[in-house]
This record gives C-alpha cells, sequence and structure tokens, in this order.
C-alpha cells in the first residue's frame, strides 16, 4: 500500500487541523496546512507582488482569503517533498483547485458537513497553545490546568481571527469561494462527505475506514 495522497475539505472549524493531526499520525504521512504555514509567516515581506496589503497577517485577521500566488508556492514546495500527505486549508477556491491539479494526484477528498451554528459555538471557544499550536476548546476539549497547555505547559491564547467579526466573515469567504471546490471535487471517485456534526472519535471511524477504502 502506498502512502496515501488526502485532502480534507470543509468550513473553519469543521474540525480539519483536529483531524488531519491524527491521519498523520496513523497513517505516517505529512500534515501539509496552508493555515499553519502562513501563521509562521504572518509577515512576510509580499510588497513586491503588487497587492492590497504587504504582509498575510491583514488578510488573516480580517478572514480573508490571502493572495492565491502566495499560497499556491506554499503548497507547491511542501508536496514536492511529500511522498504522503494530508491537505488542510487549500483549496479554497476553484483558481486554487486547478493549480493543485497540475501539482499532484488525490487518492481521498474527504468533506467535514457541519451546521454553521456549531462551527460559530467551536471557532469562538477555540484556545490554541502559542507554544506547540495544539488546540483546545473552553467546552468541548479543556486542558487539566485553565489557560495551561496539557502536552508543553505553554499559554493557550485566542487567534485573533477567532474573534466574532472575523467568524463571521471566514464563513461568508467559505460559502461564497470554497462552496464550490467541495462541489467540484463531488465527482471524483475518492470523494467521502463524513457527518462532522458529532464527537471527534466518532468522526475520526468513518476518516480511518474511507481513507482505508480508497487507498
Ligand atoms: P486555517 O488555519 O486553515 O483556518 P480555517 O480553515 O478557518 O480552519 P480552522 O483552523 O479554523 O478550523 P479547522 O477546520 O482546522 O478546525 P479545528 O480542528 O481547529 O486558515 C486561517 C487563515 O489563513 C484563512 O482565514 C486565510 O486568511 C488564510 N489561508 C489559509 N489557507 C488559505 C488558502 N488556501 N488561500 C488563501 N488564504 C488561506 O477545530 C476547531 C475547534 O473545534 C477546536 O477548538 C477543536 O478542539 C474543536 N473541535 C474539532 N472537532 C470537534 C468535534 N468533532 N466536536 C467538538 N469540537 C471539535
Amino acid at each position: 500500500m502506498s502512502d496515501p495522497h488526502v485532502l480534507i475539505l470543509g468550513a473553519p472549524g469543521a474540525g480539519k487541523g483536529t483531524q488531519s493531526a491524527r491521519i498523520a499520525d496513523e497513517f505516517g504521512v505529512e500534515h501539509v496546512t496552508t493555515g499553519d504555514a502562513l501563521r509562521a509567516n504572518k509577515d512576510m515581506d509580499i510588497s513586491d507582488m503588487d497587492f492590497e496589503y504587504d504582509t498575510p497577517r491583514e488578510y488573516m485577521e480580517a478572514g480573508d482569503l490571502v493572495p492565491d500566488a502566495v499560497v499556491n508556492a506554499i503548497v507547491e514546495e511542501a508536496l514536492s517533498s511529500a511522498d504522503g500527505y494530508v491537505l488542510d486549508g487549500y483549496p479554497r477556491n476553484l483558481e486554487q483547485a486547478e493549480e493543485l491539479e497540475g501539482m499532484t494526484e488525490l487518492d481521498v477528498v474527504l468533506h467535514l458537513d457541519v451546521s454553521r451554528d456549531e462551527l460559530v459555538d467551536r471557532l469562538t471557544g477555540r484556545r490554541v497553545c502559542d507554544d506547540c499550536g495544539t488546540n483546545y476548546h473552553v467546552e468541548f476539549d479543556q486542558p487539566e490546568t485553565e489557560g495551561v497547555c496539557d502536552e508543553c505547559g505553554g499559554d493557550l491564547v485566542q487567534r485573533e481571527d477567532d474573534q466574532p467579526e472575523s467568524v463571521k466573515n471566514r464563513l461568508d469567504v467559505f460559502d461564497e469561494n470554497t462552496q464550490p471546490v467541495i462541489d467540484h471535487y463531488g465527482d471524483h471517485d475518492g470523494f467521502v462527505s463524513i457527518d462532522g456534526d458529532r464527537a471527534p472519535d466518532a468522526v475520526w471511524a468513518d476518516v480511518r475506514d474511507a481513507i482505508d477504502a480508497h487507498n
């Protein structure tokens, strides 16, 4: 069995990061995530590319998409060195989907389907370790000691784009730009839509079965 090429799609807060970490661990593949890559390079100078803003930070904090040229280059570089991968956060519009088709072939396309009310609760309640990036939730996934990461003892903080105003914009950007990407992949042989409105372990059981069935 070769290392699987997995694409995971879903709205902000659908659980892509949570399930991708499990996929990477179980199947021994790389977790390629544009969100983490951009957060690590928020102040990268893109002024020579002639976009509205000079760094990714302004786009991300507002919940808007970072320009395609910046994100396409990050993904192309990451996929070129990965045998198997789970790709999370890309493509987010049909232009990026077209770029991806020139870079790689996908075995499995997972779609995590979650209602909008649940997405808002998950995002506004998320807390993230500012050292190691582990995700928590004030209600659904609490650390042993409030405000402190179980994994590394780091401080738990709220992402700038998890403020209510940004969350609303991110969900609107998803409906307009990324829902058409999900519709586009509906015809792919490896497409599986999963009810993501359940607890993480129940979602994981379906995610693992879908990858096993298409690899
Ligand atoms: P990115 O970091 O990719 O954010 P996102 O897609 O908005 O996704 P999230 O990380 O918010 O959610 P997730 O689905 O991973 O959910 P998670 O597992 O954390 O992108 C951030 C920004 O970067 C974008 O807005 C954009 O500006 C830019 N960007 C990124 N990619 C780009 C691209 N391709 N093009 C242009 N710009 C790009 O879970 C969320 C919470 O819910 C957690 O607290 C978790 O503990 C909890 N949770 C998870 N699963 C469950 C469950 N089953 N039940 C209950 N709680 C759960």
